[in-house]
């Protein structure tokens, strides 16, 4: 039986399955590593960390030209999160990297929304940006994407996190904020506590993207607990990118214990393993999670969820 929850950590461009992949470098020209998808998927098999992966996914969006690209690539992914029993995503995209690659904003953003629109579940975009790019350029992106405002409800914060603590963002946080955008960010995936602390210091932000290293500092994990911030966990996203060494030695269970709002998502899927239903089933079977504890991984994410009160009651 699918868990109805609301997938809150999921970058779009992590959802690129092989096949995809295959099929987007054949109709635009570009060129892969190999055409086979199963040879591709092989390569995911062993990251060893998160910059390894991120060499990977950098590298693959260059199949991402057009306006269907990205609405096929939503649209594929929308519908495996429903039948996955998501019946809210909020959505991850990264435009530094299109834009990059030398597709506008209105590509990006055509595409996407087209098929939330179209979705059988509730979706909406948050606009990431590339910590490795730095503070100026978030800035500089936020206000290119300004005129695309209705197409998006927030922002965040990814990419390489080692290096490029919260801080180096707050002018754009700043502007996000007078915008009246939602607020999250990476935190405690790769970094320390501090990454965390300074996210919520220094940005304001309203959700911790991963979060796990807060576990080592207890003043934090009791500010975490008092103040109700969620955290996006990602289970086989941290095995993958060896933030935790084995599945079963996953901190989920001990953030459920210390009262933390703790939420189950699947990150970038087509890499790590599975969606979110693979996620709930690994925590199923490896760490001996009950239905009891996966209602409450449930009921985090609607609390968790930017939505309103109206469809978190009836969770949609
Ligand atoms: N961490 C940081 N940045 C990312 C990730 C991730 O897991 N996936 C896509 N961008
Ligand atoms: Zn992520």
């Amino acid at each position: 039986m699918t868990l109805p929850l609301a997938e809150l950590h999921l970058h779009i461009e992590g959802t690129l399955e092989a096949d995809l992949l295959v099929t987007l470098a054949r109709r635009n020209g570009v060129p892969l590593p190999s055409y086979d998808p199963t040879e591709l998927t092989a390569r995911y098999a062993d990251f060893a960390d998160l910059q390894a992966f991120l060499d990977v996914y950098y590298a693959n969006l260059a199949v991402l030209r057009t306006e269907q690209d990205f609405h096929d690539l939503a649209a594929a992914y929308l519908a495996r999160a429903a039948a996955a029993g998501v019946r809210r995503a909020e959505i991850f995209c990264d435009p530094q990297t299109h834009l990059r690659n030398g597709v506008p904003l209105e590509v990006m953003f055509g595409g996407l929304s087209a098929a939330l629109a179209e979705a059988p579940v509730s979706a909406d975009l948050i606009v990431c940006f590339l910590r490795d790019l730095g503070g100026d350029a978030a800035e500089d992106l936020l206000r290119q994407a300004l005129p695309f405002r209705e197409h998006f409800i927030g922002v965040g914060l990814d990419s390489a996190e080692v290096g490029y603590p919260p801080r180096l963002f707050r002018a754009a946080y700043e502007i996000a904020a007078a915008e009246g955008l939602h607020r999250v960010a990476h935190a405690g995936e790769e970094g320390g506590p501090e990454y965390v602390r300074e996210a919520l210091d220094e940005l304001g932000v309203e959700r911790i993207d991963h979060g796990n290293r807060a576990l080592e500092d207890p003043d934090l994990v009791a500010r975490l607990r008092d103040e109700r911030v969620p955290l996006t966990v990602c289970p086989l996203s941290n095995v993958a990118l060896k933030g935790v060494p084995r599945i079963e030695e996953h901190p989920l269970p001990r953030m459920l214990e210390l009262d933390l709002v703790v939420t189950v998502n699947s990150d970038d899927p087509a890499y790590f393993g599975g969606g979110i239903d693979a996620n709930v089933a690994a925590l199923r079977t490896a760490l001996g999670m009950t239905d009891d504890d996966l209602a409450v991984l449930a009921a985090n994410s609607f609390e968790a969820a930017f939505i309103d009160d109206d469809d978190r009651a009836s969770r949609l």
